[in-house]
Formats: structure tokens, C-alpha cells, sequence
């Protein structure tokens, strides 16, 4: 952990415990303050896969009783049942909120801080909402991505109650490493953002998905929102765990859960 990368990392999911014990902030989103920096309001039922954490973090279902987030927004493998699952809505204060605690965390094997950003949770029992599948080859690993949380709308923003969604496209690992340097890992990491900033995730936001449309039409997931330098900076595009590199291992961890 002596990484830039996963310093920041480390920073930012320790800011989003915090800001999650902090009561949400509610109300209207506008431009310059949308969660998900840069984004808009997603409509209830857009993105039905969408999990918020108790911990600050967001998540997508992999199956109906297990949710695929971030590595470093837990803290380690084994029995636990300190986690709440919120889904079914846009608005983490409504009344129909689906609410499961977890049963299991899995943290990806030989997890460091550096690379490797991905974890299951186990839910006490299934939840009867659409799941998103997982990217196995690289073929999606380009184009427009989109990006979905309950995360801060800006640097050092606060938490959010109204699901937020953008658009961000593919960032060559070349031009990522232009970037960030060493602290990149090209193999495990896909970058996504535009050259001038302004749209991206942030605080908060990690463990979700990055997604897209597959040939059929149907939404795709090809990253882990896991961290950056600052959010939405100018060339410092968002950088999120390459799914497609970890569909393998996901897939035979899910089967042990
Ligand atoms: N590590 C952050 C979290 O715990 C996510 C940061 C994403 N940053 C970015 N610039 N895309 O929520």
C-alpha cells in the first residue's frame, strides 16, 4: 500500500465511510453539482443492477443474491453480516427501498491496494431485480461507457441520495500512463474520461459499474469504479478494474459463495 494509487484509494474509501454516516443530503441536482461529477438524474428503474453499500460504496448485482463491488471497499474475505444492500430505487430515502444485509465477503485473492480492485458480498437472500453481466472478453473494453453512483458531486462533496448517471468514453492505457504513471496497472485497469475533465465519478462512487451496450443491445459490464487524482481533472481520466481481466476469477468465486 505505498503506492500513489493506493494512497488515494485508500484515502477516499476512508472519506466515504465517513460522509456515509453523514445524513443525506437531499434535494435537486444541477449542473454543477450532480453526483457523479458532471452527470444528470437516472431515472427509477434505468439501471435496476445499481446497489448502494453501507459503507459508502456502490455495486451491481451479479446475481440476484450477489453483489460485485470494489476490493477496497471491504476489508477482507469471510462471514459478515455488517453490510446493508439498498436497491430497487433511485431514492435511497424511499419507502420501497429493498434493504439485505450480507452474509459473506470475498475479496479478490492476493488483493495489495494495487490492481485487483474487485469483491463479492453475499446477500442474506436474493433480491428479484435484473442483474448485469460481467464482460469476459476485451471486445467491449472501448467506446462509451456508463457510469452510475450515490457519490460526491465534486471533490470533497458530500454524499448523495438521488442516483446520478454520465457518460464517459474509453482512455487508451498509453495516454492513462501519460498520467498516472507506474501506478497504473494496463492489465488490470481500464481508463475512461475526457481529455478536458469534468464528467467522471468520485468519492463514493467506487465499486460500481461501468457499463455498456453489448451487440444485443443488452448492458455490459466492463469496470469497477476504483480510483483517480481528484475527480473529473483535466487529464487525469477515472481508472476502474478491467472486468473482462478478472471475469474468470469472479465467476469461480461466486461459485464458492
Ligand atoms: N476511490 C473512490 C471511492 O472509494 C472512487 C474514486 C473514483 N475517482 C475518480 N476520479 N474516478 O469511492
Amino acid at each position: 500500500m505505498s503506492t500513489l494509487a493506493a494512497l488515494l484509494k485508500r484515502t477516499l474509501a476512508v472519506g466515504a465511510v465517513a460522509l456515509a454516516a453523514v445524513s443525506l443530503q437531499p434535494g435537486a441536482a444541477n449542473a454543477s453539482q450532480a453526483p457523479v461529477v458532471g452527470g444528470t438524474r437516472a431515472a427509477q428503474g434505468e439501471f435496476p443492477f445499481m446497489v448502494r453499500l453501507s459503507m459508502g460504496c456502490g455495486g451491481a448485482l451479479y446475481t440476484q443474491q450477489i453483489v460485485l463491488t470494489a476490493a477496497h471497499c471491504v476489508n477482507g474475505s469471510g462471514n459478515n453480516t455488517s453490510i446493508t444492500a439498498t436497491a430497487g430505487v433511485v431514492d435511497l430515502n424511499s419507502a420501497s427501498a429493498i434493504k439485505v444485509k450480507s452474509t459473506k465477503v470475498l475479496q479478490a485473492p492476493g488483493y495489495n491496494g494495487k490492481g485487483k480492485d474487485w469483491a463479492l458480498i453475499k446477500l442474506a437472500k436474493p433480491i428479484n431485480l435484473p442483474t448485469l453481466k460481467i464482460a469476459d472478453t476485451k471486445a467491449f473494453d472501448n467506446g462509451t461507457f456508463t457510469v452510475a453512483g450515490w457519490g460526491a458531486t465534486r471533490e470533497g462533496g458530500g454524499q448523495q441520495r438521488y442516483l446520478m448517471k454520465a457518460t464517459v468514453p474509453f482512455v487508451s492505457d498509453a495516454v492513462c500512463q501519460s498520467a498516472y504513471g507506474s501506478d497504473l496497472v494496463p492489465g488490470e485497469e481500464i481508463c475512461a474520461g475526457l481529455p478536458q475533465g469534468g464528467v467522471d465519478t468520485c468519492q463514493g462512487d467506487s465499486g460500481g459499474p461501468m457499463f455498456r451496450r453489448d451487440d444485443n443491445n443488452a448492458w455490459i459490464q466492463v469496470g469497477i469504479v476504483s480510483w483517480g487524482e481528484g475527480c473529473a481533472r483535466p487529464n487525469f481520466p477515472g481508472v476502474y478494474s478491467e472486468v473482462s481481466t478478472f471475469a474468470t476469477d469472479i465467476k469461480n468465486a461466486a461459485a464458492t459463495l
